[in-house]
């Protein structure tokens, strides 16, 4: 099996994109923070599927954390991941560190409307989407796919990645796909990582709720932030959130 390629600079990863549609191939780009799981994974797939050559991206992206949230204690291992992405014959991990995403200490940020991020997430989050939408469209900019690969578990990132590119006529097609559960029916996150046994019981009420649409079945240790029904855009949702001993998740089901 050949080892995918890392590449932590922009000029290097434009040289071979460069390679790749002089050749007339076709180019698929799943941006991630790493910590890569079978979520990340049925993405990768779905992208080496429909398109010539596939390039994930690997960063940890500061400015879509606030103050108080877990930035320094994300969990990052880009060896595991690498092995993960040489499985399914990624041709290059893009992963540059900060300073050559973020080089000046001022950023010029995308703004998505608030009608999109004020609710969810974005409440609790201010200024988590801005910090999505700019870095997201960074990775578009530099890397230029055809197609680029969204988990819907993140239901109003995806929501609000679909209207940037919209408004913005990023030349993107914007591929949402369904979200990966475990066999015991837990969302997949790198953040499942952060819970013991005894939280991951706790947190698999969580789709229980959505399922039942039933909030008594929420184990009574959880914090509930929000339980909600959205439409946004195209997409119309039951969403939940909520911290299972301090490990904050979120999932969703379609309507
Ligand atoms: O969903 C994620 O992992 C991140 O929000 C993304 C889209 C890679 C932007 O940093």
């Amino acid at each position: 099996m050949q080892k995918a390629h890392i590449i932590t600079n922009i000029s290097d990863i434009k040289e071979k994109i460069g390679e790749i549609k002089c050749s007339g191939l076709t180019l698929g780009f799943v941006p991630t923070m790493g910590a890569l799981h079978i979520g990340h994974e049925s993405l990768i797939e779905r992208a080496n599927t429909e398109c010539d050559a596939v390039i994930v991206s690997i960063f940890v992206n500061p400015i879509q954390f606030g103050p108080n949230e877990d930035f320094s204690k994300y969990p990052r291992q880009l060896e595991q991941d690498r092995e993960i992405c040489s499985k399914y014959g990624v041709d290059y991990i893009f992963a540059p560190i900060e300073q050559e995403m973020y080089p000046g200490k001022y950023v010029t940020e995308v703004v998505p409307p608030a009608l999109y991020q004020d609710r969810l997430c974005g409440k609790s989050r201010p200024g988590h989407f801005n910090g999505v939408a700019t870095v997201v469209l960074k990775l578009f900019n530099i890397i230029t796919p055809d197609k680029a690969y969204f988990g819907e578990k993140d239901a109003q990132q995806l929501a609000i990645i679909k209207k940037m590119v919209q408004d913005l006529n990023v030349p993107v097609e914007i591929i949402g796909c369904p979200i990966i559960r475990d066999a015991d029916g837990l969302a997949c996150s790198s953040r499942n990582k952060y819970l013991t046994k005894e939280s991951r019981e706790k947190a698999l009420t969580l789709y229980k709720v959505l399922q039942a649409h039933n909030l008594d079945l929420l184990h009574p240790d959880i914090e509930l932030e929000y339980f909600e029904e959205v439409e946004l855009g195209q997409d119309k949702f039951f969403a939940i959130a909520a911290k299972v001993d301090g490990v904050r998740l979120i999932d969703n089901i379609r309507l």
